[in-house]
């Protein structure tokens, strides 16, 4: 059988990796400016996450959610205290496109509606509700093309107030900084009157913080930089380092129903220990202090590059926008100064290290970056 040729594919195979860095089957090492698409957060093959899951699944690997998951409760407490929502309640799934789905399912439940607003060139996963919330039509198949969602500018407030005084929308499901968007950032006033709006004519805010959050920012949440309290926030990628994981919380408004969302997996012993050990690594060195330091160095020093046309960002999301296509210049980032980063559309380079990166990692980066243009 071959693979669904789906992904254009660089010609380099990780084999293995050890916090900021990566290695091929060769042998040469790569500094990971990308970690894995924004996935690795406390940095690979962390010695606390090895040990943990090693351990776990030598006991327990997998049961079912029809008893009791103490590290399920474990995760909650933990996630509540360390996020600063320890009154919303956590659902478990096993990615980032279902944690979005529920939420929608989650607010259309609670207000019986049916229609959502999203932004211009949001990204919210590949499936059915999270995809048709996708502002791609190329990636939009006709089955989920069913007309829920409207998709409005970013920050343009009257657009969405027009829309939400109707009465009739479900959920406003928000990136407080897109990533495939090209790492463009939601304004303080905009959210606010996002917020105030729901609040009033009873539509659920939903912030995915997918890529945006858990540290990567520099605080918790990207949304926490301003000052409003979504009713649901959708997280996966950094939550479990690697290891398949997505979360929903909930604010307490939102009463539980027996039987109304449920998954397999979601949640298992394995990915929990996974997200256990993450939490402990972050609390133990400081990784969302150190997103918000070494982010803000980062970007200043990028800020001199006058090759660069823009630089976006917060914490260790970081978008540099040139005016030309980057295509060359990721590729002999790539081939020539062995970085590894990712990109927005066509003219954005985006930066999205584990958050352990250290001063001088950075310092290294910068190097290597500036020798592109030597
Ligand atoms: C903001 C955002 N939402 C949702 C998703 C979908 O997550 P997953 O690929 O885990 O389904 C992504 C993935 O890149 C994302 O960046």
């Amino acid at each position: 059988m071959k693979l669904f040729d789906v992904y254009p594919l660089f010609d380099i195979n990780i084999v293995k990796g050890k916090g900021c860095q990566v290695w091929d089957e060769e042998g040469t090492q790569y500094l990971d400016l990308y970690g894995g698409h924004a996935v690795i957060s406390i940095g690979h093959a962390h010695q606390h996450y090895v040990q943990k899951i090693s351990e776990q699944v030598a006991t327990l690997g997998f049961y079912s959610n029809s008893v009791i998951n103490k590290l399920q409760e474990q995760l909650a407490e933990r996630l509540g205290k360390i996020c600063g929502y320890d009154d919303y309640q956590l659902f478990l799934i096993n990615s980032g496109a279902e944690a979005n789905e529920n939420a929608l399912k989650l607010a259309s439940f609670y207000n019986g509606r049916t229609r959502v607003l999203a932004a211009e060139k949001a990204f919210h996963g590949r499936t059915s509700l999270a995809v048709e919330a996708t502002h791609n039509p190329k990636i939009i198949a006709p089955i989920n093309a069913n007309g829920h969602v409207t998709y409005l500018p970013l920050n343009d407030l009257s657009a969405w107030k027009t829309e939400i005084e109707k009465g009739d929308v479900c959920a406003v499901i928000i990136e407080c900084i897109q990533g495939v968007g090209g790492i463009r950032m939601v304004t303080k006033q905009f959210l606010e009157g996002l917020s105030e709006l729901c609040d009033k004519y009873n539509t659920v805010l939903i912030c995915d913080e997918i890529q945006c959050g858990y540290g990567r920012s520099g605080k918790f949440f990207a949304h926490q930089h301003l000052g409003v309290k979504p009713d649901m926030i959708t997280v996966a990628k950094g939550i479990a380092n690697g290891f398949p994981m997505g979360g929903l919380l909930i604010s307490p408004k939102f009463e539980p129903i027996y039987g109304q969302l449920g998954t397999t997996f979601g949640g298992n012993h394995l990915a929990c220990s996974a997200a256990l050990a993450v939490i402990d690594v972050m609390e133990k060195e400081d990784l969302v202090e150190n997103a918000a330091k070494v982010g803000d160095y980062l970007m200043a020093e990028l800020k001199k590059f006058p090759q660069i046309k823009e630089v976006r960002g917060r914490g260790l999301m970081i978008g540099l926008e040139f005016e030309e296509p980057i295509k060359e210049i990721r590729t002999r980032l790539l081939k020539e100064q062995h970085v590894f980063t990712g990109v927005s559309g066509t003219n954005v380079i985006r930066l999205l290290p584990p958050l352990c990166l250290s001063m001088d990692e950075a310092n290294d980066f910068l190097n290597r970056f500036r020798k592109l243009f030597a």
